[in-house]
């Protein structure tokens, strides 16, 4: 049995922050964010998106963080440390996380290619047709083993890149990437909403954008669509914060860093929302139509088809269309390293294996899984099926059983509030328990709930049945099953062996 390696640290919670921000701001704010918002009631949906943030966003954001800094380990290790029968919970983050960067490569690959594709405008007249025809070379929906070569190689590419950035470890790999990328993402994506606010046409994107539409707040779905773009959007509930708290030094103020996350992930998305929208507008005013005529508004459509159609029209289009790609890519790498992360961290600490393999495995298997399912001609068939699974029912479940293990079953959330308070200036009242053992998994319940009623009613979009059958329930099925699996697997680092922060003040009592 191997002891357990010395952690790596962070080199101090400057350099945690900037990583916490670069796993948080990613695809979810730039593509997700404002097409989300915009169907969902537009500046109206700002109040059940503030309310998630406050009720669970960042409630779930402090429990992730006290999980990991007070139990010091991955997702199945800090799991296993609360309770040997809960390990599997920890293994379902981590295959939560294998199910994510899977696809969430395939779309930086994308855009890498997006990006030179914009220096001359390479989509031509009709973008919609280079995107779903000449690019991904779209079958109808059905597995397909025909790679396609102009998504193949780049995907190649990120992924090696990703190998060595874990590979080189958290100070001089994770942190030193987003000491460099994210000052830079934001000052170089701010430039561009500068740019798109003077655009003709920007104050009726803006306006459109804003204008908030009350009666939406009566609708569930609008809640629910609040909060599962917290969810996905803080990267909270399946393993990454509660992975990276992990190697912070044991006497943090974690508090404060919360919250730092939080406020600065959801400043960034709103000024996303800000950027788009004024692009929108000058659109619409150039095709003489009102921006609630323009279609195309949501996810990968937005950023692939209908933002190279705004690009080509506007003067300096090549400019601004790099740097737009530039963005997408460089948050999201710095997204994806993060759950690549979460995956070789599990499989370190469970084998006792180095870090260089271990990374070397989590990039592999997900690597190879990556290729071969999303870099087909059935790739974005397969992505957004895969995507709508893992997170309106893979996180809503992972995260409504961690906040009900937690309070209910372990009863430990007494402990993780001295936890997160004996060290940080902000200090968390007991407003902390309602909201992490009642608010959020209550709301998420009557989310999941009515998400699969609808997914087992209607199907999903218009996609066969077979199709979400095999690429949705099952894979979901597979997900549970096989982290049932690992977590009998036997340890080969004494897991059990770790030392917690002690207290040594009246909350000694809570750890007996
Ligand atoms: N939090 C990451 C995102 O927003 C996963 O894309």
């Amino acid at each position: 049995m191997n002891p357990p390696a010395k952690r790596e640290q962070w080199s101090g919670q400057y350099g945690f922050i900037l990583a916490a921000v670069g796993s948080a701001i990613g695809l979810g704010n730039i593509w997700r964010f404002p097409g989300v918002a915009y169907t969902n009631g537009g500046g109206a949906f700002l109040v059940p998106y503030l309310v998630a943030l406050l009720t669970a966003g960042i409630p779930i954001l402090l429990l992730d963080y006290s999980l990991g800094h007070r139990y010091r380990g991955s997702s199945p290790t800090v799991f296993r440390r609360i309770s040997r029968k809960w390990e599997a919970l920890g293994w379902f983050h981590v295959l939560i996380c294998l199910v994510i960067m899977a696809y969430y490569a395939v779309i930086l690959a994308w855009a890498v290619r997006y990006m030179f594709f914009s220096v001359n405008e390479a989509w031509g007249e009709n973008t919609l047709n280079f995107f779903v025809g000449d690019f991904l070379q779209l079958s109808d929906p059905g597995a397909s083993s025909e790679v396609v070569p102009g998504i193949f190689w780049p995907l190649v590419a990120v992924w090696a890149a990703a190998a060595i950035v874990i590979a080189l470890g958290v100070t001089r790999g994770l942190e030193k990437l987003s000491r460099f990328f994210i000052p830079f993402l934001i000052v170089i994506f701010a430039a561009l909403v500068v740019r798109a606010l003077f655009l003709p046409g920007a104050a009726e994107g803006l306006n459109a954008f804003f204008t908030p539409n009350w009666s939406a707040l009566a609708n569930p779905q609008v809640w629910i669509a609040a909060y599962s773009q917290i969810f996905f959007s803080l990267s909270v509930a399946f393993g990454i914060m509660l992975t990276y708290s992990s190697y912070l030094g044991k006497r943090t103020d974690v508090t404060s860093t919360g919250f730092v996350t939080g406020l600065a992930n959801s400043s960034f998305e709103i000024l996303a929302g800000i950027g788009v929208f004024a692009t929108l507008g000058y659109m619409a005013m150039q095709s003489g139509v009102g921006v609630s005529e323009l279609e195309g508004i949501t996810g990968p459509i937005l950023s692939f088809v209908t933002f190279p159609a705004i690009i080509s029209l506007m003067p300096g289009g090549p400019v601004f269309g790099f740097v737009f790609f530039a963005s997408l890519t460089i948050a999201g790498f710095t997204s994806l390293v993060s759950l690549i992360q979460v995956v070789s961290a599990a499989v370190q600490e469970k084998f006792g294996l180095r870090r260089r393999l271990a990374s070397l495995i989590a990039t592999g298997v997900a690597g190879v899984a990556s290729v071969f399912v999303f870099s087909t001609t059935n790739g974005l068939n397969a992505l957004d099926v895969v995507d709508k699974f893992i997170n309106e029912l893979g996180i809503v479940t992972a995260a409504i059983v961690m906040t009900g293990l937690i309070t209910f079953v372990a009863k430990k959330l007494p402990e993780l509030r001295h936890h997160l308070n004996y060290y940080s200036s902000i200090k968390i009242g007991s407003w902390w328990y309602a909201l992490v053992g009642v608010v959020t998994p209550a709301i998420l319940t009557v989310t999941l709930v009515l998400t699969a009623y609808s997914l087992i009613t209607e199907g999903y979009d218009s996609y066969p049945q077979t199709f979400v059958y095999q690429y949705g329930w099952f894979m979901i099925v597979a997900v549970v099953f096989i982290s049932f699996i690992l977590s009998f697997v036997p340890w080969r680092t004494n897991v059990d062996d770790y030392d917690p922060v002690a207290f040594h003040d009246a909350g000694a009592s809570l750890t007996k």
